[in-house]
């Protein structure tokens, strides 16, 4: 196990890698904004594209991957900044940009982070339930686990994890709590595999934690609302006309918010009628990639003025 903020090698490829370079089609010059950076492995690669005018500003909310994606990304032409890409227009404020010509996000989480024993994002380890992006702030995994009531917790294992189970596994969650705090990931599966075995077998292929595990995160991190918000205002607002936009999801939720954005004919060109899928070959390669649609669409005109910025919660955690 690696030792959590230090950066080590990165074990996270990057999915999806020429279909990226493609639809985003970098040319000299441009402004290109990687909202969740991750390790830097698509944005290395988008660097040598940039020519030595462009500039490519890196977000990501750990502090971790930022500290990985530095040691690829040492480059005055790039910014790398703690933020969620949610934060995008105090960023460019900051930086005064007023609009970018590119944008990249590969949502969910990197291969670094689900190895990490002292993050708690995989059910195959035993380590503390936290599973926050940004470490510094926020209730954890098991600060959810320990507060939220029986129905508040169903319904959150239900509509993030999609998971049919939801009130046996809240039931038992709850009943389990009341000897033994929840703390780890073990103790998740523990009960997780209690739930479902009062049900009977189930027919799946998928571990029967993979669910509730992603339903923790996406609650931890508010994943869908920093989504929702950017692709109903910050990105139309701070993307150029023609400037293109390529979305990378891991689950039907995040997919299903792209598809509907790239639907607006008014603001976009979508250039991808159906998700991208990796290859065979990728997905013999990574495993990782054998969920991830991409979407890809063009800004269709002008965007009006970008709106005052104080209309949003999320504020950056480190305006550094
Ligand atoms: C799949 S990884 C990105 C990997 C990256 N493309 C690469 O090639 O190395 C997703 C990253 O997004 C970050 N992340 C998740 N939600 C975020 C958000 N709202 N804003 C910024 N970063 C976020 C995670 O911390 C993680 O590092």
């Amino acid at each position: 196990m690696r030792a959590a903020g230090n950066p080590g090698s990165p074990v996270h490829r990057p999915v999806l890698l020429r279909e990226v370079v493609e639809f985003l089609d970098v040319a000299p010059g441009q402004i290109v904004v990687d909202g969740t950076v991750g390790a830097g492995g698509h944005s290395r690669v988008l660097l040598e594209h940039l020519g030595p005018s462009g500039k490519l500003i890196g977000l990501d909310r750990d502090p971790m991957m930022l500290a990985r994606a530095s040691l690829v990304l040492a480059d005055t032409r790039c910014t790398l900044k703690q933020a969620s890409y949610a934060q995008l227009p105090d960023i460019l404020d900051r930086l005064g940009i007023d609009r970018v010509d590119r944008v990249l996000l590969d949502l969910g989480l990197s291969s670094d982070q689900l190895a990490d024993q002292s993050r708690g994002f995989s059910f195959q380890n035993a380590g503390p339930l936290d599973m926050r992006f940004d470490t510094s702030q926020g209730a954890t995994a098991a600060d959810l686990l320990a507060t939220l009531g029986e129905v508040e917790l169903s319904d959150l294992i239900f509509r993030f994890g999609e998971e049919p189970a939801s009130r046996s596994i809240a039931r038992t969650i709850v009943d389990r709590r009341t000897s033994r705090p929840i703390r780890t990931a073990a103790d998740l599966v523990e009960a997780v595999t209690a739930a479902h075995s009062r049900g009977g077998p189930r027919q799946s292929e998928k571990h029967p934690a993979t669910r509730v595990f992603q339903a923790l995160r996406i609650a931890v991190n508010h994943e869908l609302e920093h989504l929702q918000t950017f692709l109903a205002n910050f990105l139309p607002e701070r993307l150029n006309a023609d400037g293109r936009a390529v979305i990378i999801t891991f689950h039907s939720l995040e997919d299903r918010l792209v598809k509907d954005a790239f639907r607006d004919h008014e603001l976009w060109q979508n250039l991808t009628r159906k998700p991208v899928t990796a290859r065979s070959a990728e997905q013999r390669m990574n495993p990782r990639c054998r969920t991830a649609k991409l979407r890809a669409a063009v800004r269709t005109k002008t965007p009006s003025p970008p709106k005052a910025t104080g209309d949003f919660p999320i504020r950056p955690t480190n305006p550094g």
